[in-house]
């Protein structure tokens, strides 16, 4: 009995399987229901008394070291079946996720929409692809007007009728075409334009357009939001001019400057000396844009206004070239972390 056991912890020890087969194999011939070691304590069982408490204990080692060995085997087996690659070097240091931020012109977007949802204006959309009438018809521009020409236009295959909006103001008409007045919306999205690609133009870039319609609402009512306005955007102390201007949709029209906030209007590079930034086009709807949409234009009277949010955001953080927002250079997005 006493051989028997030595020899088979000495087996136990020396075993040197070469796959996971030979191990289970190994496992079943001794650990098995009709393996070696049930075959032992069959024959302990015969044991004289006295021997038994010493056999019994050898038998016990015996069976928790082929156990163990076993064990450890099947696991040695199991990792090196695990590719190396899949879990790689468990030692490394992890890699560092790195967490985004919001692109400054969506910033400088939800800060625009902030202030004037301040004023009761909601958020109105509408769609990229668009046709004539809503970017252009709708809008009071005559038929021969140059803004259709394809130098300025990207229109869609073949049919003149489909194109890429060059401004958000067909958000107005779309707006004015599925609701009553009182009409006070803010319309931000994506325009297109047909343009050379430099420092301060791109061919896409971001507009935010303002309507609001309402029974007597007057020229002084556009005046005294556009000045509210600035001064949330860039300071109380901002103030603002207007310059008579022309867009086919708006009667009068006028170009809106905000005092330069950084020299304070003492002039500098910025403002090209003058003090001013140029920040917005606006005007009182021309009564047929009212009408075009199916809106009483002797009940009704109303104001737009309209400003590329490339632009704003260059004046607010002072970038000196456009193309930076579209690059999307993580150097460059970051520093607007913490801003606004
Ligand atoms: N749509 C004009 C543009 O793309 C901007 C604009 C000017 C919008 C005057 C208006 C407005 O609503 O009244 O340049």
């Amino acid at each position: 009995m006493n051989n028997k056991i030595n020899d088979l912890l000495r087996r136990v020890e020396e075993f040197t399987p070469k796959s996971a087969a030979e191990v289970e194999e190994f496992r079943i011939k001794i650990l098995g229901k009709k393996g070696e070691m049930n075959a032992l304590l069959e024959e302990f069982k015969s044991v004289a008394p006295e021997l038994k408490r010493e056999f019994g204990q050898k038998i016990n080692q015996l069976k928790n070291r082929a156990l163990e060995r076993v064990n450890t085997l099947k696991e040695e087996f199991a990792a090196a079946a695990t590719p190396t690659s899949a879990i790689g070097d468990m030692t490394r240091p992890g890699s560092k996720e790195e967490l985004g931020s919001r692109h400054p012109i969506s910033l400088v977007k939800n800060e625009i929409c902030d202030i004037f949802s301040r004023l009761g204006y909601t958020i109105a959309d509408g769609p990229e692809i668009e046709d004539d009438w809503h970017v252009f018809s709708a809008l009071n521009f005559p038929p021969e007007h140059p803004a259709r020409d394809m130098q300025d236009t990207f229109f869609i295959e073949k049919n003149p009728d489909v194109l890429l909006r060059t401004h958000t103001s067909s958000i107005q008409v779309r707006t004015m075409e599925r609701q009553k007045p009182p009409i006070r919306v803010v319309c931000p999205g994506r325009v297109f334009r047909n343009e050379a690609i430099s420092y301060r133009a791109h061919c896409i870039f971001h507009q935010i357009e303002g309507l609001y319609i309402d029974e007597g609402v007057s020229f002084a009512d556009m005046k005294q939001s556009i000045l509210y306005f600035a001064k949330e955007l860039f300071g109380e102390s901002a103030t603002i001019r207007m310059r008579p201007s022309y867009f086919p949709f708006t009667e009068p029209s006028a170009e809106v400057d905000v005092s330069c906030n950084l020299c304070g209007g003492k002039g500098c590079p910025v403002c090209k000396g003058t003090g001013w930034l140029e920040i917005m086009g606006c005007g009182m709807v021309d009564p047929n844009v009212l009408e075009a949409s199916g809106i009483d234009s002797k009940k009704y009277s109303g104001f737009a206004f309209g400003m590329g949010v490339e632009r704003i955001a260059m004046l607010k953080f002072g970038v000196k070239d456009l193309r930076l927002y579209f690059e999307n250079d993580v150097r460059f997005l970051h520093q607007f972390d913490s801003v606004l």
